[in-house]
């Protein structure tokens, strides 16, 4: 997960192998509110854990009902129509597939056992409309105040217990400006047909047909079978009550299938295809559309129940002109697809993306112009042409998921024939939360990019100056990989002992370091490592283990087995590098390295502090003969002696704060990218 300021995504040169999806969350949200309101307990399986879902968890347990997590399941026991708490204030994030159908969930329970809500949610929440949602309750008899701007949230919904709603005339509500507000009263309505059977009727066209198909579906599973004339009339039948169908399978994602599919045509070329798990030719989402349009632009797919493979078909991918009205979400991948056409591409009937998480209209024509792209925009349209020259351009993402993931896209700006190939700038990458948290890391994961594109910061220096420390907290900025050199030859000094393998073994040494069984990870307490399977993470940072590790690593024939791991650690976004060697012989052609210094006193004195955190004794006079023993067999050495790269920066960090240094280097590393003219406002 990249909770960062921005995400540098290096030029991308293709794509394969396997992703399995997220949860769906059009299809999460509905069934976490049926399970909440149904009688009894539903058991959830593979629900998406995601920003918009936990803001409905927090307002489902806010109303009372239980909620159980069984290791990837959960337990929704539903208040079966009764409402528990009468009065709760409930904020829903930028989640409208929340905030609509609680809004009209609650009215109806207040209005006729007595309550009263409050439904908040972030700023561009309360600019979202639901103004029709409204209209269409308040003739029911429900109590709605507007407690900003009159049409939009935050709402109040209230009521005294007893009321009778007037269902008995159809219940009219506007279908051209939002799905939601029907599938609103969908969700709802069935908790107050004990009288009557209630209809609903859809003024003016309705829009995204297939999110009303997605709820009509999960209702039915939910024991209620709402009848439905065309696309204009809906009937839930008396007595309509919510049973919970015991268990419950959320599909993946479909819209967020889109952007792997739109990968598979981008860049499975003349490999192994993009296969995409979770959701596939069985899928109950109307986004799974977005497969034939994806078609249309060139790409070659096969699907099966559950699966989607996709590869490169035509390229460069056609321009399209398409009416999107049903696919609205998924078209937005459609715009960045447009980006690798041989033409322009038309997306029509795209008004509802106006009102979206962000105005996704504006959003994307402003961010695809930036990469080079020629984008005309109307109010219910946009139309791409594809870049004729490639700018690197940092991409503002509006808090806005979808556009963070179509904006990925362009990262494959070199099978456009970007020359020279773009790095691409996605800025607050961690708006894809919303759906799909571990969207980058599942992106990269199929991704394939020439090393020489992947960046790196080396960052050198003699024992104890702080390099392990500054380079951690740099590739985390950067959410970039790290490789702690050093661990390797101490690993290798660790296995050598566990094998009994003499330091001054060369051959043999070599072999184990040739096959050395490391492993790295993220606990709570930093970083933790593993030796064949063993966490050796506090054994490693012994002083002991520098020592033999300083030893061994003046012999050639190791040095050179570990080479390999070394560069394997190249990989997209980038990487942050600290040893002794990493900007002389490891990564020469690094563009930034960073040679890290302190006095022998200070590096004593850091190293002596730290052994009394750790209770351990020591003396400073002997640590700092140490320290500087070991700088002289690491400087003297015949193979990749200690020593700066030529081109090295050096920081002499006795005097610097760790803040301090991470400042620095980032600032290097800031005058060294193409983004600071994309980013800076331009002197007048
Ligand atoms: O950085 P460190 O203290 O973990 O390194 C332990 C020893 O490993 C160090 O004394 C020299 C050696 N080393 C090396 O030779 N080349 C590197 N790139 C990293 C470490």
């Amino acid at each position: 997960m990249f909770d960062i300021p921005f995400l540098d995504l290096p030029p991308l040169r293709g794509a394969s192998g396997t992703v399995r999806l997220p949860g769906s969350k059009s299809i999460s949200n509905r069934v976490l509110l049926l399970a909440g309101l149904a009688e009894g307990t539903t058991v959830v399986h593979d629900l998406l854990d995601s920003d918009d879902t936990r803001v409905m968890l927090d307002a489902l347990r806010a109303l009372g009902c239980g909620l159980e997590r069984e290791g990837p399941t959960l337990r929704v026991t539903g208040l079966g129509g009764r409402l528990q708490v009468h009065d709760a204030k409930l904020f829903l994030g930028n989640a409208g597939t929340a905030m609509r159908p609680l809004t009209a969930a609650l009215a109806v329970l207040a209005a006729t056992q007595g309550g009263r809500f409050e439904l908040s949610g972030v700023p561009r929440m309360h600019e979202r409309p639901i103004r029709d949602l409204v209209a269409a309750l308040r003739p029911l008899g429900c109590t709605i105040d507007e407690l900003g701007e009159p049409g939009y949230p935050p709402l109040r919904v209230s009521g005294a217990p007893g009321s009778r709603l007037a269902t008995a005339q159809p219940i009219r509500v506007r279908g051209d400006v939002s799905s939601q507000f029907l599938t609103a009263l969908l969700l709802a309505l069935p908790l107050v047909t004990d009288e009557r059977a209630i209809v609903i009727e859809v003024d003016g066209e309705l829009i995204s047909k297939p999110y009303v198909e997605i709820t009509i579906n999960l209702l039915g599973r939910f024991g209620i079978d709402v009848r439905r004339d065309g696309w204009q009339r809906f009937t839930l039948p008396r007595h309509s009550r919510y049973r919970s169908p015991g268990a419950i399978h959320v599909e993946a994602d479909a819209s967020s299938a889109s952007y792997f599919v739109a990968l598979g045509a981008i860049a499975a070329h003349g490999g192994a295809p993009v296969r995409i798990e979770g959701v596939g030719s069985d899928s109950i989402q109307g986004d799974i559309r977005f497969v034939d349009a994806a078609r249309a632009m060139g790409a070659q797919v096969d699907s099966g129940p559950g699966w989607i493979e996709v590869r490169r078909g035509r390229w460069p991918l056609q321009g399209i002109a398409i009416d999107a009205l049903e696919i609205p979400d998924a078209a937005m991948t459609l715009a960045a697809m447009a980006l690798y056409a041989g033409g322009p591409t038309r997306i029509t009937g795209i008004a509802s993306w106006r009102v979206k998480e962000t105005d996704r209209i504006a959003a994307m024509s402003t961010e695809l112009r930036k990469l080079g792209a020629a984008v005309v925009e109307g109010p219910d349209f946009i139309e791409v042409a594809p870049p004729q020259r490639w700018t690197p351009a940092a991409l503002h993402t509006y808090d806005d998921h979808r556009m963070a993931m179509c904006l990925s896209l362009a990262a494959f700006n070199p099978l456009a024939g970007a020359a020279p190939p773009c790095p691409v700038r996605i800025l607050d990458p961690k708006c894809v939360a919303k759906t799909f948290p571990d969207y980058f890391e599942a992106l990269l994961g199929l991704a394939a990019a020439d090393p020489a594109d992947i960046p790196v910061i080396t960052i050198d220096g003699p024992t104890a100056s702080g390099k392990g420390t500054l380079a951690a907290a740099v590739a985390e900025r950067l959410g970039y990989h790290l490789l702690d050199s050093g661990a390797l030859y101490r690993a290798t000094g660790l296995a050598a002992q566990w094998d009994g393998v003499a330091p001054d073994d060369e051959a043999g040494l070599a072999r184990l370091a040739g096959v050395l069984d490391l492993r790295f990870g993220h606990g709570p307490e930093g970083s933790r490592t593993w030796l064949r399977g063993r966490e050796v993470s506090t054994e490693l940072r012994l002083e002991s283990a520098g020592q033999l590790a300083s030893r061994v690593s003046a012999l050639p024939a190791v040095r050179a087995a570990l080479t390999g791991l070394q560069l394997a650690f190249r990989r997209a976004p980038g990487l942050v590098a600290d040893g002794r060697d990493m900007g002389t012989a490891i990564f020469p052609t690094a563009p930034l390295k960073v040679y890290l210094t302190a006095s022998a006193a200070e590096r004593a004195e850091r190293r002596h502090k730290q052994f009394i955190s750790k209770g351990i004794s020591s003396n400073i006079a002997d640590l700092r003969a140490d320290l500087e023993a070991r700088d002289a067999r690491d400087s003297s050495r015949s193979v990749s002696p200690l020593r700066p790269a030529e081109d090295a920066l050096l920081l002499d960090n006795s005097q610097l704060s760790i803040d301090e240094s991470v400042a620095w280097v980032l600032a290097w590393w800031a005058r060294r990218s193409p983004f600071v003219r994309a980013v800076a406002p331009t002197a007048a």
